[in-house]
């Protein structure tokens, strides 16, 4: 479903300028597209603008979550135009930095399943410890079915090497739970704790988005990862009796920091090269390095359109990219934000490219 991208050949890449778009609140909302989403992603491939998504939503592998878009959207996308929050996590995979990860988040096991395509040499989940000893979260809330198919037995001797939360929590309460046990734990082994108090946890955590809320089909936003990291934040500061001047060590990607940003402008780049020499069907993907800014950019102004001002705008911003605001998720004229785009702010995405392409 990905393949067979048409850009007519006869038009001129326009290739000095670029699009980065989000995908909650401007492409979909919840599983449902945004119905100006369509035209607006045929608009740029018919007039041969590069153009890739950057979401901070994630949990399962980029080629599921881009055919997924593909078909509820009716436009065919390359796996190689996504970047989800964890997909900059890779790197430690590749570069050895983490072998063995604790990753939370998402449905099921698909996180897992996309760790282990990252290069993991192994990836144990929450829910493999309940398996192991339910009381570790007294009051989980998987089914039978869930803890036979989605858990794996785990070597309950083995440490881990770190803690990736890669989306949204599905049992707050349990990935809570053994969060704060690995991290004051002896040195990453479950079921043992530490015997000093600091702000550096045993075991290292990457958060991979900041995202406070997020928008679905409810009327309100509704809280994200961002909300989860608070809360291990506060229960961490309990248990570790922190100064008010002090705060859990941990790092956090995604939008709005220049990590996500400098990643998704030589994926851009990237899918760039791939449009002039008409290789839009290769699936052959490069894994830029963490964190390092492009030597020579091509473009002369990429585009970043999203819904929420201080994770997409925020990011577009400080970046040195233009920002163009929507009124299809997060924000709304109602409250306003003090985050102000610099290409204004649109009905819908269909209304942003244009402006732009006009
Ligand atoms: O969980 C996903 C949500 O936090 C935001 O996704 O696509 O708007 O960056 P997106
Ligand atoms: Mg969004």
């Amino acid at each position: 479903r990905c393949l067979g991208i048409n850009y007519r050949s006869q038009i001129r890449l326009k290739s000095d300028i670029g699009f980065v778009l989000d995908i909650d609140g401007v492409l979909l909302r919840g599983s449902e597209p945004i119905p100006q989403a369509k035209e607006a992603l045929e608009l740029l491939q018919v007039n041969k603008v590069p153009f890739i998504l950057l979401t901070n939503g994630g949990g399962l592998t980029e080629k599921s979550r881009i055919e997924f878009i593909s078909s509820r959207i009716g436009v065919p996308l390359s796996p190689l135009q996504i970047i989800q929050s964890h997909t900059p996590m890779k790197t430690y995979a590749v570069n050895k930095t983490y072998q063995r990860v604790m990753v939370v988040g998402g449905v099921g096991d698909r996180s897992r399943e996309c760790a282990y395509g990252y290069g993991f040499k192994d990836v144990v989940m929450p829910i493999d410890y309940v398996r192991q000893n339910p009381s570790i979260s007294p009051y989980h809330n998987f089914s039978k079915d869930s803890l036979e198919k989605d858990a794996k037995d785990v070597d309950v001797s083995s440490a881990i090497d770190a803690i990736l939360v890669f989306h949204d929590s599905r049992d707050m309460s349990t990935d809570t739970q053994v969060i704060l046990d690995f991290l004051n734990s002896e040195n990453g082994v479950v079921g043992t704790k530490r015997n000093f108090k600091s702000s550096e946890p045993s075991v290292p955590i990457i958060f991979s988005n900041n995202d406070f809320v997020w928008p679905n089909k409810y009327n309100l936003p509704r809280f994200g990862q961002g909300a989860l990291r608070i809360m291990i934040e506060a229960l961490y500061r309990e248990v570790n009796q922190l100064k008010p001047s002090e705060n859990l060590k941990s790092t956090i990607m995604g939008k709005p920091f220049p990590v996500q940003y400098n990643f998704a402008h030589h994926v851009l780049i990237d899918w760039r090269e791939k449009l002039l020499k008409n290789q839009v069907n290769s699936l052959e993907q490069i894994l830029p390095p963490l964190d390092s800014e492009p030597k020579n950019s091509p473009f002369s102004k990429i585009y970043m359109v999203g819904d929420n001002p201080a994770s997409d705008i925020k990011g577009a911003n400080d970046y040195g990219w233009e920002s163009l605001l929507l009124r299809t998720g997060v924000y709304n004229d109602r409250e306003g934000t003090d985050i102000l785009p610099t290409g204004g702010i649109h009905d819908n995405i269909l209304a942003a490219v244009k402006s732009v392409l006009r």
